[in-house]
C-alpha cells in the first residue's frame, strides 16, 4: 500500500476502505508517513468529506493507536460527558459530583484551557493540592470507591490525535466533521465509558459558529460512538453567551460550589441539570423526566456537595477551599467596567470574552503557558439583560494592574448594545 495513491484515492472523492484508513493511522503515529502526506490527506478529506463508515473506522484506528482504559468492571454504571469546549464552561465540575452521588461511575480525563477556551484540567489545580495526575490503578481505585474521578489526558492515550491534532492546527483542517468527529470521540472511546454525553457548543464562543453545523458534528459523533458500541447522546448548546457569571479558573470553581449548594440557578445551573439527567437517564435505564427530578434532588439534598468535597479529597485537594471559597486563589487587583451607554445587551463576543480572560492571566495564548487561577471575570450583566450608562457590566480580576488596560478594551469590543429589548438567548438548541 502506499501513501500517494491514499491521498490520489480521497482526492478523487472516493471513500477509502479500512485497511487503507488503519494504514495511513498506524503509519503516522509510528513516524514512517511524513507530515506532508498526512496533511496532504487531511486536506483531501476536508475537500472531499467521508462517509459515517469512514469517520468510524479513523475513531476506531484513532482509539486503538495507543492505551485503552478498561472500565468493564464497572458494566453499565460508567459514564462519561464531553464538551466542544467555551467560555465560562465549568460544567464538569457539578456534573460529575451529581452523576456519581447518584451512583454512577465518571472516569474523566479531561483537558486543559488553549487559547480563548477554558480547560477542567486547570480549574482544578486551582483547589490547593488536587492531583491532576494518577496511575491507573489510582484512577480506577478512585472511581470504585468514590464513583468520580478527574484527571489529565494521560500521554498513552490516543497518540495518533496528538500528532495529527498538531498537525490540524498548522494546515488550516480543523474545521471538519470527520477529522473533529473522529478526534474527540477516539479519546473518549479510549477513555473506556459505555455511557457518553456530549455537550456541543454552537456559537461564537465555540467551534462551531452555527447550530447547524454544530449538529452535524453532533450527529456523526453519535454515529460514530454507536457504530463502536457506545451509548452517544448530544446536547446542542448556547456558546454565543458565557456560561454562568464567572470566567477564569477559581472563579468557576467558586461558581460550580454556589450550583452545587442550590445557591445559583440560571443557566448554568439548567445545562448541568440537563447534561446530568441524560448521563443518569442512560446508566439507570430510566427516563430523562425521572432523572431530571434525581439530578434536582441531589442538589438540593446537599448529596451532590458531599460528593464533590468527597472527591476533591480522594484526589488530594484542600476541602476547607471548597467549603469556604475565599481560601481559593483570590487576584490581589480587581476593575470594574462600566457601561459606555444605555441600552439592551444585544450579543456577546463569546471568543473575546474568552480572550480578555486570558489577556488577564486565566488562559494560556501557547500550551505550556503558565497560567493565574485567581484571574478572570465576573460578569454581572449578559446577553439580554439592561444597563443604564456608567452600571456595572463585570469586575475584572489580576495580578497585575497593567493587564487592565488591553483587557477592559477586549471586553468592550465584544459586547453589542441596542435600543431595543432583546431577550434572553436560548439555551439548549
Ligand atoms: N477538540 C478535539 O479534541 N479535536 C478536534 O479536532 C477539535 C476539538
Amino acid at each position: 500500500m502506499r501513501m500517494y495513491d491514499i491521498i490520489h484515492k480521497k482526492r478523487c472523492g472516493l471513500a477509502l476502505d479500512e485497511a487503507e484508513i488503519r494504514f495511513f493511522v498506524e503509519g503516522y503515529t509510528r513516524g514512517d508517513i511524513p507530515d506532508y502526506q498526512a496533511s496532504a490527506l487531511c486536506m483531501a478529506i476536508c475537500c472531499r468529506g467521508m462517509t459515517s463508515g469512514e469517520t468510524a473506522v479513523l475513531t476506531d484506528a484513532i482509539m486503538r493507536s495507543g492505551d485503552v482504559v478498561d472500565l468493564s468492571m464497572f458494566g453499565d454504571l460508567s459514564v462519561d460527558k464531553h464538551s466542544t469546549g467555551g467560555v465560562g464552561d465549568k460544567t464538569s465540575l457539578i456534573v460529575a459530583p451529581v452523576v456519581a452521588s447518584l451512583g454512577g461511575k465518571m472516569a474523566k480525563m479531561s483537558g486543559r484551557g488553549l487559547g480563548h477556551t477554558g480547560g477542567t484540567v486547570d480549574k482544578l489545580e486551582s483547589i490547593a493540592g488536587y492531583r491532576t495526575s494518577m496511575t491507573r490503578e489510582e484512577f480506577i481505585e478512585t472511581v470504585k470507591n468514590v464513583g468520580v474521578c478527574v484527571v489529565g489526558q494521560s500521554g498513552d492515550l490516543a497518540p495518533a490525535d496528538k500528532k495529527l491534532y498538531a498537525l490540524r492546527d498548522v494546515t488550516a483542517t480543523v474545521d471538519c466533521v470527520p477529522l473533529i468527529a473522529s478526534s474527540i470521540m477516539g479519546k473518549k472511546l479510549a477513555a473506556g465509558a459505555k455511557s457518553i454525553v456530549l455537550d456541543v457548543k454552537a456559537g461564537s464562543g465555540a467551534f462551531m459558529k452555527t447550530v447547524d453545523d454544530a449538529r452535524k458534528l453532533a450527529d456523526e459523533m453519535i454515529r460514530v460512538g454507536t457504530m463502536c458500541g457506545r451509548n452517544v447522546r448530544a446536547l446542542v448548546t448556547n456558546m454565543d453567551i458565557p456560561l454562568g457569571h464567572n470566567v477564569g479558573n477559581s472563579l468557576e470553581v467558586v461558581e460550580a460550589v454556589r450550583v452545587l449548594r442550590g445557591e445559583q440557578k440560571g443557566d448554568l445551573y439548567e445545562i448541568c441539570v440537563a447534561l446530568a439527567s441524560n448521563l443518569v437517564s442512560m446508566f439507570k435505564k430510566i427516563s430523562v423526566q425521572e432523572s431530571q427530578l434525581m439530578v434536582a434532588k441531589s442538589i438540593e439534598s446537599g448529596a451532590a456537595f458531599a460528593k464533590m468535597k468527597e472527591w476533591i479529597a480522594a484526589q488530594g485537594g484542600d476541602v476547607s477551599m471548597i467549603e469556604d471559597t475565599l481560601k481559593l486563589p483570590r487576584a490581589p487587583y480587581s476593575r470594574e467596567i462600566a457601561s459606555p451607554c444605555d441600552g439592551y445587551i444585544s450579543h456577546m463576543n463569546t471568543e473575546g470574552i474568552g480572550l480578555c480572560a486570558s489577556l488577564l492571566g486565566a488562559g494560556r495564548v501557547n500550551k505550556g503557558d503558565s497560567i493565574d487561577f485567581g484571574a478572570g471575570i465576573e460578569l454581572a450583566k449578559k446577553t439580554g439583560d439592561y444597563v443604564g450608562k456608567g452600571e456595572k457590566i463585570a469586575t475584572l480580576h489580576a495580578s497585575n494592574e497593567a493587564l487592565f488596560a488591553d483587557a477592559k478594551e477586549k471586553f468592550l469590543s465584544s459586547l453589542e448594545f441596542s435600543d431595543k429589548k432583546t431577550g434572553k438567548p436560548q439555551l439548549i438548541f
